[in-house]
This record gives structure tokens, C-alpha cells and sequence, in this order.
């Protein structure tokens, strides 16, 4: 199948946006290595941009793999988890969650509730795209890459049916 693809941001609009986000997280995770939770499996290829420009240590890495798309483009409300983190590699740590986007706000609702049960000292959000027109749950993104207007998007690891990533 094939699709029209408008352009959205260059690489190198999103190179330095990440290096900016990388830089703000430095600066207050300085004293504290963080966890680093990448929501599978859209944000991989964020979280790989990210973790290279960090210059602080970082306490790990850990994936959890949520999915709240059926096989649209619309999110199904439905929010299932596919693979949970360890909770010795959360607990009594900073986590600061690395999502792709964030639509009606179900999937990081979720994430957050989850990392919650296990003990974390304290849960950030970081997010390349927010899509607030379709929130259905209040969300704080503590770290923002760019808000876009709500149309579906693809490419940099956000795909649409495994496809585009
Ligand atoms: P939410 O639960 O509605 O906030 O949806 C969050 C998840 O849906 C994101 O992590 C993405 O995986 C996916 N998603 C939301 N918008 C898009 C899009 O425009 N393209 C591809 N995936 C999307
Ligand atoms: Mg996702």
C-alpha cells in the first residue's frame, strides 16, 4: 500500500531538538542518574538520539511495550501492555519516561500508573510530539520536543501498521 507523505520536520530540525531536551535533562538529573523508560516501540529511535547526547550517567535503560492502536489511525482507548520492566531496575531511582507521542494521553496514563507500583523516587515525562487536541486525560510533558496539529504521523520510529518507521 501506498501513502502521500508530506514532510513534517527536517533531521536536522529534530537533531537539535533532541540535543535540547538531552541538555535540559542534564542540567537536572546532574546530581541524580536517572532510569530511562522507553515506551515501545515507537520512541526507540528517539531514545537512541537522546541517550547519545546525554552527557550524564544514567542509572538504565528499560523498555516497556504498550500498545493502544488496533491497526487505525485512531487509538482504540484500549491500552495493553506487552512487556514490563524489572522492578529492581526502578525501584529508588528517578525514571523519566521517553515516549514517541502523545494523543488522547491513555498509553503514558498507563506507563505512569504501572512505574508508579514500583517505587520509583519520582516519574518525568519526555516526549518528542504532543498532540493535544484529542487528550482525554490531563498529562504534564516535562520534556517536549514539538506540539503538532492532530494528523497521524510516521518516520523517526512512529509507524502506522509496522510500516514507515
Ligand atoms: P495515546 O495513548 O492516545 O496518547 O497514544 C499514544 C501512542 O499512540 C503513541 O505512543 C504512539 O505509539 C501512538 N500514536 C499516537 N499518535 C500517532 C500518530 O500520529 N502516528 C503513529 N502513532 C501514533
Ligand atoms: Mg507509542
Amino acid at each position: 500500500m501506498h501513502h502521500n507523505l508530506i514532510p513534517l520536520f527536517s533531521a536536522d530540525t529534530i537533531a537539535t531538538r533532541v540535543k535540547a531536551l538531552a541538555q535540559r535533562i542534564d542540567r537536572d538529573y546532574a546530581q541524580d542518574p536517572p532510569v530511562l523508560v522507553g515506551i515501545l516501540k515507537g520512541a526507540f529511535v528517539f531514545l537512541a538520539d537522546l541517550v547519545r547526547c546525554l552527557d550524564i550517567p544514567i542509572a538504565g535503560i528499560e523498555f516497556l511495550s504498550l500498545s493502544s492502536y488496533g491497526s487505525g489511525t485512531e487509538s482504540s482507548g484500549q491500552v495493553t501492555m506487552h512487556l514490563g520492566v524489572s522492578a529492581a531496575a526502578v525501584q529508588g531511582k528517578p525514571v523519566i519516561i521517553v515516549e514517541d507521542i502523545i494523543d488522547t494521553g491513555l498509553t503514558t496514563q498507563m506507563a505512569i500508573a504501572y512505574l508508579q507500583s514500583l517505587y520509583p523516587t519520582s516519574i518525568a515525562l519526555c516526549a518528542l510530539l504532543d498532540k493535544p487536541d484529542r487528550r482525554q486525560v490531563p498529562v504534564t510533558i516535562d520534556y517536549l520536543g514539538m506540539t503538532i496539529p492532530d494528523r497521524f504521523v510516521v518516520g523517526y520510529g512512529i509507524d502506522f501498521n509496522q510500516q514507515y518507521r
